[in-house]
């Protein structure tokens, strides 16, 4: 609605303000990084002082109702069935992994796939013992080593942003998913 603003829980109100108003507005409407926040940092959790932040990072935003949400979105847009093998790139610590490796059964298989051996090794922790059909591999994104249309379907959530050259992982995706299976990016 031209000229109109919704204010925070979603009533619109009028919002005139002079130019000057505008422009202190907009450098003061930068990202800051209070709360939870995803840097760049992503791109080599493994570097940091103490990787394992990111590790209680992912769990604070995947935590939220809103993330939630998300993922159950992205799990019904992605169709999984019974027996299918599903790939989650950039699995983080592999618990969208564990929901889906509950759907396909023991039919099937999920591989969580990060580039961090602490989110691996996380990941790896959280599914010992639970006997579900799924594995956890240190891989990068941008080169897989599946063959091609190897999988029913694929998701990444919150990956895309981290990586040096994200078409690349597009067209990894799209490479190692069937011709008719399905590819969920968030
Ligand atoms: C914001 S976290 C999201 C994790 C998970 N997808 C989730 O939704 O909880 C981003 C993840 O991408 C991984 N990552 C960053 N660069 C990568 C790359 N080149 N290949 C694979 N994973 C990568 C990070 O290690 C991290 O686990």
């Amino acid at each position: 609605m031209k000229g109109m603003h919704p204010d925070p829980v979603g009533r619109p109100s009028r919002v005139v303000r002079r130019a000057s108003q505008r422009s202190t507005l907009m450098r003061r409407a930068q990202p800051t990084i209070a709360g939870p926040h995803e840097g760049s940092g992503f791109s080599e959790v493994d570097h940091a002082t103490d990787p394992t932040k990111y590790v209680r990072r992912v769990d604070a935003i995947n935590g939220t109702s809103f993330w939630q949400a998300i993922k159950r979105r992205a799990r019904d847009l992605l169709d999984v069935r019974h027996g299918a093998r599903i790939l989650d790139l950039g699995c983080g610590t592999g618990d969208e992994a564990l929901e889906l490796a509950r759907l396909v059964g023991s039919a099937g298989r999920v591989v969580g796939v990060d580039r961090s051996q602490t989110m691996v090794a996380e990941a790896r922790r959280r599914a010992a013992g639970k006997y579900l059909p799924v594995e956890y591999r240190l891989s990068d994104a941008q080169c897989l080593d599946f063959p091609d249309e190897w999988f029913d379907g694929c998701r990444c959530e919150r990956v895309l942003q981290h990586l040096d050259d994200p078409r690349q992982a597009v067209a990894e995706l799209v490479r190692v998913v069937r011709p008719d299976g399905r590819v969920v990016v968030v």
